[in-house]
């Protein structure tokens, strides 16, 4: 972190008395400003009642809560995820960007390239399926819902967020009633959009068998595998084919000392460790040799196979452990490709299965949001 500058401490006083507070935390002046604007627009429009000297007050209380790293969106309450708002409290991650970006890619992607040619229009009754694992406060689930409702799509949608944690589905949930209050979501999302209690990592004899496939020793399903399929099976009782079109997860995937060395201190004091570090106490079924930041991309693929998915796509932390991922998904026979983020970084892996049309996923991506 920067070291404070004292003469740029007094020309922030000059600018506004509370600048000086806020520069003490972020060390970088323009982000201090961006702080005293979002604060001082949050008062004006939530707290537009108040007496000015009130206002004041409750400026300055904002302000110092900031200077001891609480998050800005902790504060205000909500973090805006492209078109959608997310509540925000200790309970879940606060959304990032590249989260923003690789669901943006994949929505304009599938508006460019898959519905476009996806054989269901003929099929209306099918309704398009996404599961999102470790949803968190649900920011993939709802702004996916959104993009999916400004696409008129002649069919229906149906959109499931999973998480192990409840106070992170208590933000989610709350999320998609703030979003419908709000307008941003039609009230239709109570049916077509859903959050569940699930541990993805509850061990269970696998799919493939002992020890065939890379990641796993032994294997099959979790309790939360019947209420996955309930949901979506609720309007086509019967379906031989894919029970989910795409798997999408952003996992906890940051490696223990990663956790020590790369994390800033807001994030280890106010964004629960159990959103980034996997668990020490690896599940039965991953493999001894799977790294423990890994050990979720495994058991994430198996809900994938097990629900036939057409498509899967992971947040990674990086070059490295997309290439691990990659190669895991190569060897449970999927079809795989990266996406860069903003920062040329190998940021998702995405994996379809053979002859589905989805191969798109590795097309360039003709909205711009991508970089590779
Ligand atoms: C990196 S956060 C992602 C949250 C959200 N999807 C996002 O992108 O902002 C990972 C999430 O995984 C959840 N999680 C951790 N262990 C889990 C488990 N065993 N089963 C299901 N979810 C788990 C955490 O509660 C957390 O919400």
């Amino acid at each position: 972190m920067p070291r404070i500058n004292r003469s740029l401490t007094s020309h922030l006083r000059q600018k506004h008395k509370l600048l000086p507070l806020l520069y003490r935390d972020t060390r970088i002046p323009e982000l201090a400003e961006f702080d005293l604007r979002t604060l001082t627009s949050h008062i004006l429009t939530h707290h537009k009642s108040l007496p000015p000297i009130q206002q004041s007050t409750l400026l300055k209380s904002l302000c110092r809560r900031r200077a001891r790293a609480e998050p800005l969106e902790h504060i205000i309450g909500t973090a805006q995820f492209y078109d959608v708002e997310i509540l925000s409290g200790r309970g879940a991650l606060i959304p990032r960007t590249e989260t923003e970006a690789m669901v943006m890619r994949l929505c304009d992607d599938l508006k460019n390239y898959h519905f476009i040619n996806d054989k269901r229009r003929r099929n209306p009754a099918r309704n398009f399926r996404v599961l999102d694992i470790c949803t968190g406060s649900g920011p993939i689930a709802l702004l996916i819902a959104k993009q999916l409702y400004d696409l008129n799509l002649p069919y229906g949608f149906r959109v499931l967020g999973v998480d192990i944690s409840n106070p992170a589905l208590k933000l989610a949930r709350g999320s998609l009633e703030y979003n419908i209050k709000k307008g941003i979501l039609p009230k239709r999302a109570r049916q077509d959009v859903n959050f569940l209690q699930g541990d993805v990592l509850n061990p269970r004899p696998s799919i493939y068998g002992d020890g065939k496939a890379q990641g796993f020793n032994s294997l099959g399903k979790s309790e939360v595998h019947d209420d996955i399929k309930s949901f979506f099976m609720n309007e086509d009782q019967v379906d031989s084919g894919p029970m989910v079109d795409i798997v999408i997860a952003n996992p906890p995937y940051v490696s223990a000392s990663g956790y020590w060395e790369d994390t800033g201190r807001s994030v280890r004091l106010y964004e629960p460790e159990i959103a980034l570090v996997p668990p020490e106490k690896r599940p039965d079924n991953v493999a001894d040799d799977v790294l423990r930041e890994d050990i979720f991309y495994p058991a994430i693929e198996e809900y994938a196979a097990y629900f036939k998915s057409k498509a899967i796509i992971f947040e990674t932390g990086g070059d490295k452990q997309s290439s691990r991922v990659k190669a895991m998904l190569e060897s449970r026979g999927w079809e795989t490709g990266t996406w860069k983020d903003f920062r040329g970084i190998h940021r998702n892996v995405v994996g379809w299965r053979k002859d589905t049309g989805w191969n798109w996923l590795l097309l360039p991506s003709k909205d711009g949001m991508s970089y590779d």
